[in-house]
């Protein structure tokens, strides 16, 4: 069968195939994804991987704030950090917004980001993390809205970025902004992650501006502007990728 993953699906959905040779639906990359940020989360707050994730969310936090910097209001933003791990990005925005609450489905990340917050003297209404699988439901997160939701690094392991996008919208307040950065898809439309991360990565090509537009667009969001912001080295291929960032707008 040909390769169809260097085009989008319509719902932001690549045609996946795992290693094992099943299906390209049936892989569980949440529950991938859970189990290999639990086992590693711990490696990822220590040492040289520490240093290369705080490198890469303040670029991705200076990133965000320089290309829309009325979004940032450290007496008045209310900011959720979504997939927010052990809370490298969290740990830059914090000082630029009133309050953020991080949200990941790995509790080993969410243990991390919490403990590592309070040993910042930080208190929780300024800044915790749970852990739970948002599902858009009008309850979750005790009906908390957001001004900002930020998402880095991230939405390259969403089996669905469309129905993540459309999620994610459903908790900004009327006027509020969902801001991702992540890796462009290559204008040759080659793998960018090696295979060793294909069962955590369903877009292992990158992300297409199209793509992100249109999952954007079906969300409901406006005003849509998606912004190259810097090259990175790749870990572990070395290859050099392309960052973006992108703003969407929920309508008021
Ligand atoms: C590469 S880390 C990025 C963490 C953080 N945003 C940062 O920039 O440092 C990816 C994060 O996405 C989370 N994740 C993966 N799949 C997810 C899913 N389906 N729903 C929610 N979070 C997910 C993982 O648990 C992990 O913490």
């Amino acid at each position: 069968m040909a390769d169809h993953a260097h085009h989008p699906h319509p719902d932001g959905q690549e045609h996946i195939h795992t290693t094992q040779g099943h299906g390209e639906h049936d892989h569980d990359f949440a529950a991938a994804n859970r189990a290999f940020f639990d086992k590693h989360a711990h490696e990822h707050s220590h040492g040289h991987d520490d240093a290369h994730g705080r490198e890469r969310a303040v670029k991705q936090v200076n990133a965000l704030r320089k290309a829309w910097p009325e979004l940032f209001d450290e007496d008045s933003t209310v900011a959720m950090d979504y997939a927010c791990g052990i809370g490298l990005v969290s740990q830059q925005l914090c000082q630029y917004v009133k309050s953020v609450v991080g949200v990941d489905i790995s509790q080993a990340s969410v243990d991390l980001y919490n403990a590592q917050a309070s040993n910042q003297g930080l208190d929780p209404d300024e800044m915790r993390a749970v852990c739970t699988e948002l599902k858009g439901e009008p309850d979750e997160l005790d009906g908390l809205k957001f001004d900002i939701i930020v998402c880095c690094a991230s939405y390259h392991h969403f089996p669905s970025i469309s129905d993540t996008t459309r999620i994610l919208a459903s908790f900004l307040k009327p006027g509020g902004s969902l801001l991702v950065a992540d890796i462009k898809a290559a204008g040759d439309g080659r793998e960018l992650f090696p295979a060793t991360h294909h069962h955590l990565v369903p877009h292992k090509h990158g992300l297409s501006e199209d793509a992100v537009r249109v999952v954007f667009e079906v969300a409901g969001l406006v005003g849509f502007d998606m912004r190259d912001v810097f090259k990175a080295k790749m870990r572990p291929t070395g290859e050099e990728v392309q960052w973006f960032v992108v703003r969407g707008v929920k309508p008021t």
